[in-house]
């Protein structure tokens, strides 16, 4: 059993988890709300970030720089994470670590990956296919040169009518792993799973239409999935995040992607740091890994959620 005093990177945790206490009371207060509210996104703004003092945008230095400028907004990110639930990553993206950088890299300009620039990342629902997905997404933007637009919207800001609605809820839509998944790409056939869940007047939903298996025997389906893409389509917002903003995403109530942009690859590009967090570890007890214990297996069954 670790002590206290160890250092390790799940005592660490620890000690942040006790530490999101001691935020400003203000922006506690905001958090609460938050979680409570059900509201599905907020912007958390000022954090003070000295541009000079960054560093140069990934990729062109070959691992994210060490500094401590960056060191106080992995802080801020893990504190605020640690306010709302518990950080948690994937196991198979990026080695499992829990604060990550998203910025363009080349070759990855027209991907369905984070890293992508000139093609427009599809909205989705984060790890959309995972059955112990996280619950929020923070994003913290360090550099956005072209005022880049996150795309966003809450579900329950999206109209969609009966039939479609009631079918949505039943289990017959498939999601295939992400890309950015490295170990979950030789998943079996994925289990059917329900887009909307829960309460059916402020359902919980779960879409990554770039992802998703249109499957021509299930034409109801099909025509609920196109429907509802549509729907979506129309209803989506621009958030153009400014450095020091922190953009905190429902990944249940909200589906969130990213407008294109041109990447310069000149060390100055769009530059985001993001942490995922889960409302409760117990879910995915005895299927995370990694030093710090918080990196999700991307295979785990038929865990349900
Ligand atoms: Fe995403």
């Amino acid at each position: 059993m670790a002590e206290w005093s160890d250092d390790s990177p799940a005592a660490r945790l620890r000690k942040i988890a006790l530490l999101s206490q001691e935020l400003p009371v203000l922006l506690r207060r905001a958090l609460v709300d938050f979680r409570l509210s059900g509201d599905s996104g907020v912007v958390v703004g000022g954090l003070p970030l000295a541009d000079a003092d960054l560093g140069t945008s990934p990729p062109v230095t070959a691992t994210p720089p060490q500094r401590d400028e960056l060191a106080r907004a992995d802080a801020m990110l893990l504190l605020i994470a640690s306010f709302l639930g518990y950080p948690v990553s994937q196991a198979g993206v990026d080695d499992g670590r829990l604060i990550r950088d998203i910025s363009p890299k080349p070759g990855h300009e027209t991907t369905q990956l984070g890293s992508s620039s000139s093609g427009e990342l599809m909205w989705h629902n984060e790890d959309a296919y995972h059955p112990l997905r996280p619950d929020w997404i923070c994003l913290l933007c360090l550099r956005n040169p072209d005022s880049t637009a996150t795309s966003f919207v809450p579900i329950t800001e999206v109209p969609i009518e009966e039939p479609t609605r009631s079918l949505l809820f039943q289990p017959r839509f498939r999601i295939e792993p992400d890309s950015s998944n490295v170990s979950s790409t030789a998943v079996a056939e994925p289990p059917a799973v329900a887009v909307l869940a829960g309460d059916r007047s402020r359902p919980f939903v779960r879409l990554d239409p770039a992802f998703m298996i249109r499957d021509a025997a299930d034409g109801e389906a099909c025509d609920a999935l196109e429907t509802v893409i549509k729907a979506v389509d129309d209803r989506l917002q621009d958030v153009r995040l400014a450095p020091g903003e922190i953009l905190i995403i429902d990944n249940l109530r909200s589906v969130h992607g990213r407008r294109a942009f041109q990447a310069r690859y000149d060390g100055r590009d769009r530059w985001l740091r993001v942490v995922h967090a889960a409302a409760d570890l117990r879910r995915s007890e005895g299927f995370r890994t990694g030093d710090h214990g918080r990196a999700v297996l991307a295979d785990v069954g038929l865990v349900q959620r």
